[in-house]
């Protein structure tokens, strides 16, 4: 089996991942067969993936150019996945130069490569955890050189929740972090869920199937359980909407209705 230079050695190259699948919808290139054949799968069922997973992208750069406009330049982005056109560093910068950013993945490929990527940024920081312990990631040395605990951080939690499992309390992880963040301090998300998406619940299941059989199940929560997340933050308008709908450079800026899958918001603490 292929096994590129940039492939760390410590994976197992026959075992599809979630971020390298994302990478294969975005375009990417830092993808295996196995993957690209769990993408192609799970697009049997939803071919508008790849408009959705633009469609998050997109949203997450509006909302990184909001909390820079709040005056928000610190972010902590769990989740962050495979380095790609348009990341968090990148958007943050070109609106405030001094903006730091500490990413965190718990998969090994995407750590390799945002190690790889960001090298010699000191603006930046890599940390290898899992959002299920939060501690870990908030005791972690680049989140002590980068993040200063004394001014608001923007929390990034961008197309991750939904491969948390109830029983792994994601509430729980996403509470202690909001606790452990200075007011002023914002939550950015968005969620899958079944609501919005244009196709019957049974043929979107096709996809969540795809996921469960490489064990990383995909959780498509309601609007309601979404929302949830957001307790002790106050949202922001326009609140908890399709992501096309949060504050839109330009209206309308996408009418595919693929996009239009899944909610997208912000919070912010008093
Ligand atoms: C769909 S990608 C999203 C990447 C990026 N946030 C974005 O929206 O473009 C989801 C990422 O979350 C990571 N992930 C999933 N569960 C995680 C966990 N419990 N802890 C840390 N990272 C996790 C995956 O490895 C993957 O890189």
């Amino acid at each position: 089996m292929e096994r590129p230079a940039w492939a760390p050695r410590n994976i197992d190259i026959s075992v599809p991942s979630v971020s390298r699948i994302y990478d294969y919808y975005l375009g990417g290139s830092y993808n295996f067969e196995v993957d690209r054949e769990a993408a192609r799968k799970a697009m049997e069922f939803m071919p508008g993936l790849p408009k959705i997973m633009q469609a998050n992208r997109a949203f997450m750069r509006r909302a990184v150019r909001f909390a820079v406009g709040e005056g928000v330049t610190q972010f902590l982005d769990i989740g962050s996945g495979i380095p790609t056109f348009g990341n968090v560093h990148e958007v943050a910068r070109a609106a405030d130069p001094g903006a730091r950013v500490v990413y965190v993945d718990h998969d090994p490929v995407a750590v390799a490569h945002s190690e790889a990527v960001l090298a010699g940024d000191e603006g930046t920081g890599v940390v290898a955890a899992d959002l299920r312990k939060p501690q870990e990631i908030l005791a972690s040395s680049e989140v002590e050189r980068l993040i200063d605990l004394n001014r608001p951080v923007a929390l990034l939690l961008v197309a991750i929740l939904h491969f948390v499992e109830d029983e792994d309390d994601p509430y729980g992880a996403v509470a202690e972090l909001r606790d452990a963040l200075p007011p002023g301090s914002m939550l950015v998300l968005t969620h899958a869920s079944y609501e919005g998406i244009p196709l019957s619940e049974e043929r979107a299941k096709g996809t969540v199937d795809v996921y469960e059989g490489i064990r990383n199940p995909l959780i498509m929560r309601s609007r309601d359980g979404i929302a949830r997340f957001f307790e002790g933050y106050d949202m922001v308008e326009p609140g908890l909407v399709p992501m096309p709908l949060w504050r839109p450079d330009t209206a309308p800026e996408d009418d595919d209705r693929w996009a239009f899958s899944g909610f997208a918001g912000v919070g912010r603490t008093a």
